[in-house]
């Protein structure tokens, strides 16, 4: 027992990443490019589905509008940093969260720190003892007409209107789990 904990803490030690291998590139995720702006949109996405809740000033702006009412029950709207992650971190609890951010075009580069964006995201939510309900465990594609702004060197979402592109929410288990 001793001999196998001294040896994992030696391999932390020398591979320095597992230490924390959730440490993002400083460099490679910021500017001003096309690049960075997807990686910010992955990162949006990694901070919900990790739960990492103390981190979304990175990635919000302090005034943000987050408006997903045309989810009906699935969505709502919030405004500023603080309700927007706390509306996060409710609609998040209890279950597993995945955001597969794909599609991402440049409408319009307003001026080259403030772009008009959209984007297509997959958003699956389980709740592990409510598989077969619709409410808790379901699927939804939408696609979000944005506003993102470089602050500092890294992109932030200031504002978004999300649409449901399909009807209501699927169920991916389609039915009980076997
Ligand atoms: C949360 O995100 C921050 C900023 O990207 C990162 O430094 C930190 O390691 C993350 N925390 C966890 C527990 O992943």
């Amino acid at each position: 027992m001793f001999v196998s904990n001294f040896v994992l803490v030696i391999s932390a030690l020398i591979y320095g990443a597992a230490a924390n291998p959730y440490q993002l590139h400083p460099t490679v995720n910021s500017g001003s490019s096309l690049e960075a702006f997807e990686a910010a949109e992955y990162k949006l996405a990694w901070l919900i589905d990790s739960k990492n809740y103390t981190a979304f000033g990175e990635v919000l702006t302090n005034d943000v509008v987050y408006d997903s009412t045309d989810l009906g029950a699935y969505g709502g709207r919030s405004e500023g940093l603080e309700q927007t992650v706390a509306a996060i971190r409710s609609a998040s609890a209890g279950a597993r969260v995945s955001h597969i951010v794909t599609n991402s075009l440049v409408f319009d580069a307003i001026t080259p720190t403030k772009w008009r964006t959209d984007t297509y995201i997959t958003w699956s939510h389980w709740v592990e003892d409510a598989l077969d309900d619709i409410t808790k465990t379901f699927r939804i594609f939408y696609r979000c007409d944005d506003i993102w702004v470089l602050q500092n060197g890294a992109w932030k979402l200031q504002y978004s209107k999300v649409y449901n592109m399909g009807y209501g929410a699927e169920a991916p288990f389609y039915g009980k789990k076997s």
